[in-house]
Parts: C-alpha cells; structure tokens; sequence
C-alpha cells in the first residue's frame, strides 16, 4: 500500500479554501430530482446535466474533487471529451460513489444498512484504471422513536470500516459518510448524542479494520435539530454543537472534515460552515482538522432550477453552481456573508 501517495490525495482533497463537490446522485434520485424540476427522466438528460456541471468556467476555483456515480464516470461530453479529463484539465481530482444504496435492515424497522461490499475490491480496481483517486460510501442512520439501534450503529460503523480499508489498499482515499438525517421533530441535543455514538462506533471500527487516518476525509452531518422541530437553532448554536462533537470524536491524524448538506438550504449551509470557521469562533484556534464541505444540494439545486433541461439556460445555470461553490469558498475561509447572495 501507498500510505504517501493516500495522505497526499487526502490532503490536495481539502487543500486551501475549496471543497468537494457531490454529483454522485444514483439515477433513482438524479431522476426523482428531475422529475421535482420538470426536467425529462433520460440518460442523455442525465449526461448533459452533468456536462453542464463538469464545464463550470472557473468550476476548479472553488472544487478540489468531485464525487461521480457509474453512469457519469464513463460519460463524455458533446464533444467527445471524458468527464474525467474535463474534471483533471480543471484541477479537479475525480472519485466515485461505491456504495449500492440504503437498504432496509432486517429485523430493524425504519432503519437502514448499506450494501455494496461484495466484489467491491474489483470495482475499485476498475474505477482506478477509470481515473478515481477517492470515493465516497454513504450510511444512513434515522432518529426515531425508539431509534437509532446500537444493531444499526455498529452494523453501517463496520461497514464505512471495511469499505475504506479495501479503497486504501487499492490506492483510493476513502470518504466515510455516516449521515445522521434531518428528518423528525428531535432537539438539536438529541442529534448532538446520536452523532456523538455514530462517530465514536466509526472511529473503533476504522482503528479495529487498520485503515490509515491520514488517509482518509470524513464527511459527517452537522449537528442541527430536526426539520421539523419547533426550535430552530441559531448559526452559531450550531456550530458550537457541531464542532464541539467533533472535538469528541474525531481524531487530529484525521487531515479533514468535508460535510455533506442532507437538505439545507444553501444559504444555510454557508452560513453554518462559514460561523464554525469564522475568526471570532472561540474553538477555531482548537481544530486539528480542516473543515471542508462535500455538499451535493446545497451547490447544485439553484443551478438544476435554472437549467430546467433547456440548453439556452446552460450559461445562467453554471452561474449559478458556480455562485454557491464560491459562497462555501468563502465560507472555508470564515469570509462568508449573505451580503454575497445579492445579484
Ligand atoms: P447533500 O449535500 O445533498 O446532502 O449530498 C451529499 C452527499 O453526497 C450525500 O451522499
């Protein structure tokens, strides 16, 4: 195994001010979204969306790597060209969701477990040879009556585990996304506590399967309450909460923290990731680790709005990605401000 090469990839992942970018939708939820937007549910729909994305002037100002799905990896532009050159000419490394989904856990209901591990030392073999340097595996853990099980904790906490020793071994920074959801009407304590055990559960598990810290980039929830809780938290509340969990879990060999949106609004996920950078925050002279985002929605639904499947909008469209990844830019930086969402 390569341990240089993995901690160099891991560190150019979160290098500077920019972060990762999500496009790693399954064609279930690209088309579930493209339904929502009145957009045709094709391949080619599909392709050209992402080209529109990957074509982004100015995409690599802001976006170190970006995640792809199967389909898209082996995708072209118009003209030819492969995504994944397009994304290297740019200066963007590229990586792959390997993970097949969320699926019903047995004798756990309402909870989930992620498959994908079956033959997945062949596929990571593969995407190498396709151009992948990291790649991303998403559990999923619901907050409920009664739930999060330590069964459904332990189960996804093993799984992150053995997928990222298998990507390390294959020359592949591994993402290790345990989502804890928004949804349900829990304290934004509750999802501090949950959070807490799913990461401590993550952590035992990586340290039992060997994986190697430095060679790796979490990508967690941020601590928030419920959407439909009926006290929302202030930004800074938030970002108290978030990172004094993290403090609690996350070890400082860990090069970065890059956080996924899970339904924000992109506004919010600015103004949350930039008050947990910011100067004035008492914990910023106290973090080991970068603190990054890997945000899907929150970058890139404005832009699906615009573009509506319609090549006349392609222009204002990648403006409009590009706007949200140069907000959370800033943010990385602690220099956002919503005085930046004027047009
Ligand atoms: P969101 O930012 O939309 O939550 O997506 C991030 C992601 O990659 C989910 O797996």
């Amino acid at each position: 195994m390569n341990i240089q090469a993995l901690m160099d990839t891991a560190k150019a992942l979160i290098a500077g001010d920019k972060g990762l970018l999500a496009m790693d939708e399954s064609t279930p939820t690209c088309n579930k979204r493209f339904a929502a937007a009145g957009i045709p549910q094709t391949e080619e729909a599909r392709r050209g969306y992402r080209e529109l994305i990957v074509t982004t002037p100015g995409l690599g100002e802001c976006i170190n790597g970006a995640i792809l799905y199967d389909e898209t990896i082996r995708q072209r532009t118009g003209e030819g060209k492969p995504f994944v050159k397009v994304l290297v000419d740019a200066g963007i490394i590229p990586g792959i969701k390997v993970d097949l989904g969320a699926k019903d856990m047995a004798t756990h209901p309402g909870e989930k477990i992620t498959e994908g591990l079956d033959g997945l030392s062949d596929r990571l073999h593969a995407y190498f040879q396709l151009g992948a340097r990291f790649a991303k595996w998403r559990a999923v853990i619901a907050i409920g009556d009664g739930i999060p099980s330590r069964a459904c904790i332990e189960a996804n906490a093993h799984a992150l585990a053995r997928y990222a020793a298998l990507c390390q071994e294959a020359g592949i920074v591994p993402v290790v996304e345990p989502e804890v959801l928004m949804d349900g009407e829990h304290s934004l304590q509750l999802c501090q506590e949950t959070t807490q055990s799913v990461l401590h559960s993550v952590f035992e598990q990586l340290y039992v399967q060997g994986v190697i810290l430095e060679g790796l980039i979490l990508k967690p929830n941020m601590v928030l309450p419920g959407l439909q809780c009926a006290k929302q938290n202030s930004v800074e509340v938030i970002a108290e909460a978030t990172i004094t969990c993290l403090l609690r879990t996350v070890p400082a060999a860990v090069p970065g923290i890059a956080f996924l949106s899970g339904g924000q609004s992109g506004e919010l996920a600015s103004a949350r990731l930039n008050a947990m950078n910011a100067s004035s925050s008492p914990f910023r002279s106290r973090l080991p680790w970068a603190l990054a985002f890997s945000f899907a929605r929150a970058i890139q639904l404005p832009a699906l709005q615009i573009w509506h499947g319609e090549e006349t909008n392609i222009v204002a469209a990648q403006k409009a990605l590009y706007h949200r990844a140069d907000c959370n830019r800033a943010a990385r930086r602690g220099e956002y401000s919503t005085t930046m969402e004027v047009a």
